[in-house]
């Protein structure tokens, strides 16, 4: 193979060295900056995990004020960057409205472009914090053909982004705490995931010195794919699929271990992952108490768990060691919170924002930075020659 390995999806090739998040697939276990999974979710806030992987260390109290106040002070969009919702069909996917708009980002912020300016890349850090969950909520309020509202910058973020997905131009909105903590709660399970799809992706398109707007809108195109951060949506999908036809959770079953038409159990499986999800231990345990709180005995909910209960205990899923992933409830808690399903992707693209950017960042420093360009093994033709009559 002269001296190329061949690793087709790069299954045991590290393409980096990192210090901002650690996995150990086998044991279930996760790490932000050397923190447990399970006690940022409990103890931390967003805003607070979004600088610990950003920075390295959690922010003293100052600092974290510092933070906050930076972010409020730019969740405006220019207007003109408003206009840009009103070019794209009622019924357009917010993924890519997203990830366009969050392209634009870089012909109207162009004085925070440069990767090796450490104030501008700060900019662009703060500005992305702060005005994707805008852009998030003004492509959900295009599609329900509702109106867009400015930011509060009284509210926090996340508060902020319910306020202007669900709020209406001409009423008070109140803020239901408990709703907010628990979606805080989400993007922070959401933030990083190391050497991901979408993460890689930024990484490749920031190696070639691309802006950080520029990588952060490839990131989010990968995560669209159903295999990724798409399968959110597909889960839902598949529930609903189930409920409709009225198909028995354990006949579904056998038709995805049949292979039946490529049929697989979304939210099942993880490249990483060989045991329980940690991000799902919790994630399930907040299905139960959003779906109590909202709307009672969800059929769906019920759906999920026996399919859950089936699979854990079924050989196929156990000689692969197959598991519910991150994606398995969560579509069901954004559903019950009002999101429309083609929301939820865009939900996990704001959750994973602070990954992408400490991610882009340890790379952009790195001493040993290279342009990402992978090798092939070339399988077509010999030597040719072009016919001459
Ligand atoms: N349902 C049924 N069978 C499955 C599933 C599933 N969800 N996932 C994997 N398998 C089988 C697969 O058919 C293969 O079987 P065999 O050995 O007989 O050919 C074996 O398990 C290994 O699968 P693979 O596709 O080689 O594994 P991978 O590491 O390439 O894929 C995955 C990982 C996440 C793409 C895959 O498990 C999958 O498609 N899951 C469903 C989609 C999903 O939930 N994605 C979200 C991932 S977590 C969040 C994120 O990163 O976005």
């Amino acid at each position: 193979t002269g001296g190329v390995t061949y690793d087709p999806g790069f299954m045991n090739t590290a393409a980096t060295k990192s210090a901002i998040t650690y996995i150990d697939g086998d044991a279930g276990v996760l790490r932000y900056r050397g923190y447990p999974i399970e006690q940022l979710a409990e103890h931390s806030t967003f805003l607070e995990t979004s600088y610990l992987l950003i920075y390295g260390n959690l922010p003293s109290a100052t600092e974290l004020e510092e933070f906050d106040q930076k972010i409020r002070r730019h969740t405006l969009l220019h207007e003109e960057l408003k206009g840009f919702f009103g070019g794209f069909p009622r019924d357009a996917h917010p993924m890519p409205v997203l990830s366009s708009a969050v392209s634009a980002l870089s012909t109207w912020y162009q004085d925070s472009l440069d990767p090796f300016n450490e104030e501008q890349v700060e900019l662009s850090t703060i500005r992305l914090l702060a005005k994707m969950p805008v852009i998030a909520a003004y492509a959900h309020k295009k599609s329900i053909g509702q109106a867009l509202l400015y930011p509060d910058n009284s509210m926090n973020l996340v508060e902020n982004f319910m306020r202007l997905s669900f709020g209406l131009a001409a009423e008070p909105y109140d803020v239901d705490p408990d709703l907010v903590k628990a979606l805080d709660q989400l993007l922070i399970l959401h933030a990083d995931h190391e050497q991901n799809c979408s993460t890689s992706t930024v990484r490749l398109v920031g190696s070639s010195n691309a802006n950080m707007f520029a990588s952060v809108s490839a990131g989010i195109n990968a995560l669209f794919g159903p295999a990724h951060g798409g399968a959110n949506e597909a889960v839902l999908k598949m529930l609903r699929q189930i409920q409709a036809d009225g198909v028995k959770p354990e006949d579904y079953m056998e038709k995805v271990k049949n292979k039946e038409d490529g049929v697989r159990l979304m939210g099942f499986g993880h490249r990483v992952y060989k045991n329980y999800d940690p991000r799902a231990k919790i994630i399930k345990k907040t299905a139960h108490d959003i779906l109590n709180k909202l709307g009672g005995n969800d059929e769906l909910l019920e759906i999920a768990m026996r399919l859950e209960e089936r699979a854990l205990a079924d050989d196929y899923f156990i000689e692969r060691k197959l598991y519910p992933n991150v994606d398995f409830y969560t579509g069901l808690i954004y559903k019950a919170m009002g999101f429309p399903e083609k929301m939820f992707t865009v939900l996990f693209a704001i959750g994973r924002l602070p990954g992408w950017i400490a991610q882009w960042r340890e790379m952009i420093q790195d001493p040993q930075l290279k342009i990402g360009r992978p090798r092939q093994l070339y399988i077509g033709e010999g030597e040719r020659h072009y016919p001459t009559r």
